[in-house]
């Protein structure tokens, strides 16, 4: 069971052992932007490839793709970002701080991502009763106004051909820009899905939560095309496996669940939509989405459609999105340019889309304090990430029992041998039960350790981080081994 119950507990453990830190430290910090450490960095790799192999590497029907983080400004118009995409906010009339008015309704943690914006529905909000988290003042708030959640930057240096652009809020736009491409080149046929994982960039009004919510982060997306008619059998298949990929790689049954969105809590193009939630031990210790699985249908592909027949009014609109009607639907939609033709069944139609959404540094951060342990051994306390093999930043730590009498030199080649296959570490300082203990904190699966026996009959110790058994073993059937126990 993890005894981590409150936030600062894992932001500490986090600082301490270089997993993640606070971005631009040295001066001040930039709020909830943060930086991945060395062991971070390959705990989120790792994280990266899990998902990768699962998504992509073991299934026929994934290709993958990898796109650029800027895009067309019309992409975010068709997709209705531009528009829709926004948070309704109340300024606190006393503090001037302006808060989410869906948080302001729970005044803590939260379940809900961004949800349609509705402007006219905005006075139905009474925050007559409603609490200022700032300063605490009750009732004191502006009316609710929509907060765009798109950063904007500026693209080229001249005047006359500069544009507006967004830095991309999801991942998922890029896939559907290149269904074509991906159609017409990958041999590809529909049920097939498109996965892709990068950053993405929302200017949030609330953050906190250290990584869990964040300005910056990571999206692993898959756009899994369908037949309509099929998509809910898909939707179910993918909530599925989906759930599952966490529970194969450690995480707590106990921990995660699944929740249907109601319907006032679906984002603009979903008909329906399921959240993988993770059971965070801190806050008020609420369910906490890290995944959403949406049956999207075919809007984007068919927004994209009306947005290539409407680029030329972007252009007659001095490179704007304002005021730009996306042209309305032609009676032969279903046999535009972002269609597909079924062979076997001799006919077209624009494919439904379902839709696994995961946030990789979610992820991180539920395996993370979902490995975490603590237990007494032999009178002191042992602190434990009990990470998943394939999660472990570091698979194996080797190291000599003392620095004498030639040890070192023979955990050096042990070590050289194992970092060719997988993440190892060398430590020769100090004593070696501290060792132990460094590494049970970073989740090193294994401690490899070469002692005065080595050098008679060439065999070494091998402990476990979580029973801590130490078994030995020969140097020539170490490698075979490892790669057994850690399935690499
Ligand atoms: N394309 C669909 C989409 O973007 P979403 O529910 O808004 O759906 C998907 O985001 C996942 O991305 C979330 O489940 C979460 O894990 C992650 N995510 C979204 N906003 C985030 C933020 N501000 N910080 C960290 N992760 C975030």
């Amino acid at each position: 069971m993890a005894k981590i119950t409150k936030l600062e507990d894992i932001v500490s453990l986090c600082k301490r052992r270089g997993f993640i830190f606070q971005s631009s430290e040295i001066y001040g910090g930039l709020a909830s932007c943060y930086d991945y450490g060395p062991l971070g960095v390959e705990l989120k790799n790792n994280v990266k490839k899990a998902w990768w192999k699962s998504v992509v590497q073991m299934r026929d029907d994934v290709v993958g793709l990898d796109c650029s983080i800027l895009m067309h400004p019309m992409v975010w118009k068709a997709s209705g970002h531009a528009d829709k995409f926004a948070d309704l906010i109340a300024e606190c009339k006393k503090c001037n701080t302006r808060t989410r008015v869906d948080h302001l309704a729970e005044h803590a943690e939260e379940h809900t991502e961004h949800v349609s914006l509705d402007i006219a529905q905005a006075a139905e909000h009474d925050l007559s009763n409603k609490v200022c988290p700032s300063c605490g003042t009750v009732g004191k708030f502006t009316e609710p106004m929509p907060f765009k959640l798109m950063f904007e930057t500026q693209m080229g240096a001249n005047v006359d051909d500069s544009m507006t652009l967004y830095l991309r809020p999801e991942t998922a736009q890029g896939i559907f820009a290149n269904f074509r491409n991906v159609l017409d080149t990958a041999r590809v046929k529909i049920p097939f899905g498109i996965a892709q994982i990068g950053k993405s960039f929302r200017n949030e009004v609330t953050t906190k939560a250290f990584i869990f919510r964040t300005r910056e982060f990571e999206q692993a997306e898959i756009e899994f095309f369908c037949q309509p008619g099929t998509d809910e059998q898909w939707w179910n298949t993918w909530k599925d496996l989906r759930f599952n990929w966490y529970i194969e790689l450690g995480v707590k049954k106990e921990n995660l669940r699944l929740r249907d969105h109601a319907s006032d809590e679906l984002a603009h193009y979903a008909k329906a939509c399921v959240d993988v939630e993770y059971k965070f031990p801190f806050g008020s210790g609420d369910w906490q989405e890290l995944e959403g699985i949406a049956n999207r249908t075919d809007y984007d592909l068919r927004q994209h459609q009306r947005g290539m027949r409407t680029l030329n009014k972007w252009y007659e609109n001095d490179r704007e999105l304002t005021n730009i009607d996306l042209a309305g639907e032609a009676d032969d939609y279903q046999k535009g340019p972002l269609s597909y033709f079924d062979e076997e069944q001799k006919k077209r139609f624009i494919p439904y889309v379902i839709e696994p959404s995961a946030g990789i540094d979610r992820s991180a951060l539920a395996f993370l304090v979902d490995a975490y342990d603590e237990e007494e051994v032999r009178g002191e306390k042992r602190n434990l990430l009990r990470f998943h093999p394939a999660l472990a930043p570091i698979k194996a730590a080797i190291f000599p029992l003392v620095k004498k009498d030639g040890l070192p030199d023979i955990a050096r080649n042990i070590y050289d041998d194992l970092k060719k296959y997988f993440n190892c570490f060398y430590d020769q300082k100090g004593a070696v039960g501290r060792r132990y203990r460094r590494q049970d904190e970073a989740g090193t699966p294994f401690c490899i350790t070469v002692d005065g026996q080595t050098k008679e009959d060439n065999t070494v110790t091998v402990r476990e981080r979580d029973s801590m058994e130490q078994t030995r073993i020969s140097t020539d059937k170490l490698l075979g081994h490892l790669r057994e126990k850690l399935d690499l």
